[in-house]
């Protein structure tokens, strides 16, 4: 099997997943390609939801395209649950997320719901986060501030920057990667993250920091997990 029909695997176990919530919730939908095939697997079902709160511009594009009713997080109150795919998974839960640069959005609204969902294939399961790059999102003025701070944890810092057009792949690009929220994300290479809570706390202390991609607080609490012999479930 690979990695396209894993995801597909997996997002119509979410689909499953969600469907026995009651009819009329209200669901957080995740960012990223796992997350895109969950919700063309929920679109023929969208009449089971009265709405959904969208992590980024790009899944509310997508769920209006399907004719998902999409909310504004502040007219919800109660959110059973939120599904998103991760970077990376530990043991317990914890996760790195923000390789689609969503990461503040999903984080918000993943500390609305109830349950978080975690949609992947068995490759983003480690032992300990850290070999995927972890992300931050910063005030862009701060940027040299924070990335000072952030080498104090041994990890390598480095911006992102947006891709290269095709006609334009000989020249690196040196346009930084902006979020949805007008962030800059840089990424840290070369942790071994032992503790996740503790270190998702002393990065937010951080000034200039806007969310760190380390989900450890707003950790998975269902994981549903695609390999070759099908889709394991997995609670925390
Ligand atoms: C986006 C995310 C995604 O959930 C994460 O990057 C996984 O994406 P994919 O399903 O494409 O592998 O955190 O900010």
């Amino acid at each position: 099997m690979n990695q396209e029909q894993l995801k597909q695997l997996v997002a119509e176990a979410a689909r499953d997943e969600v469907l026995k919530l009651e009819s009329g919730a209200i669901l957080g939908v995740g960012t990223g390609s796992t997350a895109n095939c969950f919700i063309d697997a929920l679109a023929p079902y969208k009449g089971h939801f009265s709405g959904t709160v969208s992590s980024s511009n790009a899944t509310t594009k997508r769920l209006l395209q399907h004719g998902f009713k999409v909310l504004d997080p502040n007219e919800v109150t109660i959110l059973p649950a939120y599904v998103d795919g991760a970077d990376e998974i530990d043991p317990a839960g914890n996760m790195i997320k923000g390789g689609g640069g969503a990461l503040t959005r999903e984080k918000i609204i993943a500390s609305m719901a109830s349950q978080f969902i975690c949609i992947c294939d068995a490759s983003k399961q480690v032992p300990v986060l850290g070999h995927f790059a972890l992300p931050v999102e910063i005030i862009p003025l701060s940027l040299g501030v924070v990335t000072r701070q952030l080498e104090k944890f041994g990890g390598k810092v480095s911006m992102r920057l947006t891709k290269n057009s095709q006609e334009d792949l000989q020249q690196a690009s040196s346009t930084p990667f902006v979020t949805d929220n007008g962030g800059w994300i840089l990424d840290v290479r070369g942790l071994h993250i032992t503790h996740p809570r503790d270190l998702e706390s002393q990065i937010n202390q951080i000034a200039g920091v806007i969310t760190v991609g380390l989900f450890a607080k707003e950790r998975a609490t269902i994981l549903l997990v695609s390999g070759p012999s099908g889709v394991d479930r997995i609670t925390f």
